[in-house]
């Protein structure tokens, strides 16, 4: 099954695709940290969060030991000219033991504020080393404001770039263990992409992208709430 209703590359809410930085907006592509989501301007990119080791190495096994069995029986996928993913493979999963329910369960006590409904559905992403994400802002008709993922196996740079002024870029460090959240703001008026490893660069400093899996949780959109 293809997830392609999740992103929207080439719909009215994002008409730059698929998005390829100029030279100046590149130089102006400035990495902060997690504390600093600012972006070139100085203003904050409100709803983007990431909190770094929310996950111990016990539950990053423990997660992957649910995965890597599903996973293995699908092949990654390359070269659609209209996916937003280069190099994924991908499933969904609404069932898991115990112990990876309460991790889960803690991503969306975060996340999630009490009474938000939710996608039941758990997103499993899965990145090859040298896959990666383009430019694309997830589907206003079948997800809600709330995007909250957590990174397993490798750490990766996520660049939000402002649909409005294309020269706002914004690079987020995602740490292998880490949970990011983009809400609002960062959710609808940026596109987000996780970038290929030759272009992995942090505050100057590479970022070794080997495969990364990402476990994300969404919130419903007001049109499938009801
Ligand atoms: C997506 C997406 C980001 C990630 O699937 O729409 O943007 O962290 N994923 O894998
Ligand atoms: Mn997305």
């Amino acid at each position: 099954m293809r997830f392609w209703f999740l992103r929207c590359l080439n719909t009215p809410c994002f008409t730059a695709l698929p998005c390829k930085l100029g030279e100046a907006a590149a130089r102006a592509a400035r990495s902060f940290t997690s504390t600093q989501t600012a972006n070139r301007r100085g203003i904050a990119v409100s709803g983007a969060e990431i909190r770094e080791d929310f996950i111990s190495e016990e539950e990053e096994r423990a997660l992957l030991e649910e995965l890597e069995p599903v996973l293995k029986r699908k092949r990654y996928e390359y070269d659609h000219w209209d996916d937003a993913i280069h190099g994924y493979r991908e499933t969904e999963r609404s069932q898991w033991n115990e112990k990876n329910s309460r991790v889960l369960q803690r991503v969306r006590d975060v996340a999630f504020p009490p009474g938000v409904k939710q996608l039941h559905l758990v997103h499993v992403l899965d990145l090859h080393r040298k896959g990666y994400i383009k430019a694309h802002v997830d589907s206003v008709k079948f997800c809600g404001s709330t995007i909250a993922g957590i990174c397993l196996l490798s750490s990766s740079v996520m660049r939000l770039i402002s649909k409005k002024i294309p020269t706002d870029v914004v690079d987020l460090l995602l740490p292998r263990r880490c949970l990011y959240i983009l809400r609002d703001e960062a959710r609808y008026s940026y596109t987000h992409e996780i970038l290929k490893d030759e272009e992995s660069y942090f505050n100057g400093v590479k970022i070794n992208r080997d495969r990364r899996i990402s476990v994300i949780c969404r919130n419903l959109s007001e049109d499938n709430a009801e």
